[in-house]
């Protein structure tokens, strides 16, 4: 077992998004205010809230919340086939440490979120299998087949995809569960941006629905617009597998805070009200975008996200995305993340388009440009 790499993202934005006044490379939409979801509470969450007391909470989690986090899946997920956790990170800490040793091998596409590629890195053999901006970041699922060894335990993907906005075609999911099936390989899949897809059409099923080894990755931060609840889940069939993550867990949070259990009970009871909400913001500023990115081909390529509410734009010409991001930041106080901090070379740059005031945000962009280019 190896030591963690410095986490590369998360290092970065520490340092920067506490102080820019425009975070235009965020991956999470609008978020609410406390009163907001309190306002939002039915009579029986309510009552929970105004009681509540300070208690350690239940190690897989409040049961009314568990319930309702199952009503996102199919009938084969209940209560029982899920497993909370302090956000989806601590989730894909747990999953890698309960299922992978050092005889194991996995398979990660990316470029992704880096502790899905750095968490089984650090336990095991990895191989990437890296999407190519050429294509539109498809994911070829021929290139899964020729990665995988008589060791390989592991599949992780991420689909709507971080960083790119891309989906998969249903046919392609289905493929990869007959792949997997076929070669008794666990999938992993991260769905945190499940909901935010742009045509209701490229909505996938979720992977612990359709997979008997299938692992949902599911958490309030990014459709939802909650990141400060910390609370995220893994769905799967397997109990036998859950049991095995809540005793990592035991090592790491041991339960969920309280008070963000009621919350995220309030909020998911209101799904469809704060994805609407959600999903209206990210419309309408990816409009913002499209035109924004047609007024400069000859600066930017764009790749238009399907689904989420996070874009990868490649910068034309010389200018280098370390240098951009640098001086926008400087300048304007825009905060965009760079290919660099998602290990990859390329002129790309992340921006998110989640939250309120993109608009003024691209505004300072479109400023920059006409002064700095
Ligand atoms: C694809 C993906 N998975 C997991 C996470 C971790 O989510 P959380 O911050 O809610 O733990 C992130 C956060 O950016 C992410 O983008």
């Amino acid at each position: 077992m190896s030591k963690l790499p410095i986490f590369n993202l998360e290092d970065y934005l520490s340092a920067r998004e506490f102080s820019a006044p425009f975070m235009l490379g965020g991956s999470d939409s609008e978020t609410h205010s406390l009163g907001q979801i309190l306002d939002l509470a039915d009579s029986e969450s309510r009552k929970l809230w105004d009681e509540l007391s300070l208690h350690y909470t239940e190690p897989y989690g409040m049961p009314l919340l568990l319930e309702e986090i199952a009503g996102l899946y199919g009938d084969d997920i209940e209560g029982a086939n899920i497993l909370s956790f302090a956000g989806a990170e601590e989730g894909i800490y747990c999953l890698c440490h309960a299922l992978l040793e050092p005889t194991d091998h996995a398979i990660v596409v990316t470029p992704c979120y880096q502790s899905l590629e750095s968490v089984p890195s650090s336990l095991c053999e990895v191989t990437e299998v890296g999407l190519d901006e050429v294509d539109g970041w498809e994911l070829h699922n021929d290139r899964v087949i020729e990665a995988i060894k008589p060791t390989t335990k592991l599949l992780l993907i991420n689909y709507p995809h971080n960083p790119t906005g891309a989906v998969i075609t249903k046919t392609q999911q289905e493929q990869l569960v007959e792949i997997a099936r076929t070669n008794d390989i666990w999938i992993f899949s991260d769905e945190v941006y499940r909901n935010l897809e742009l045509e209701p059409s490229n909505r996938l099923p979720t992977m612990a629905s359709i997979y008997e080894k299938g692992i949902s990755l599911g958490v309030m931060s990014k459709s939802f617009g909650l990141p400060g609840l910390r609370v995220g889940w893994i769905a799967a069939q397997s109990r036998q597998l859950l049991s095995e993550l809540s005793n990592v867990k035991h090592y790491l949070s041991i339960c969920n805070s309280a008070p963000s259990e009621v919350l995220a009970l309030i909020a998911l009871r209101s799904q469809d009200k704060i994805l609407a909400r959600n999903l209206e913001i990210i419309q309408s500023n990816i409009a913002l975008l499209d035109r924004f990115f047609s007024d400069q081909v000859d600066l930017f390529a764009w790749t238009r996200p399907k689904a989420g509410c996070i874009g990868f734009p490649k910068i034309m010409g010389h200018l280098n995305s370390d240098v951009f991001a640098e001086k926008l930041l400087n300048t304007k106080g825009v905060l965009v993340v760079p290919a660099s901090v998602f290990n990859l070379r390329g002129n790309f740059f992340r921006i998110g388009f989640g939250r309120k005031n993109m608009p003024d945000a691209l505004r300072m962009v479109r400023d920059f440009i006409e002064e700095e280019i």
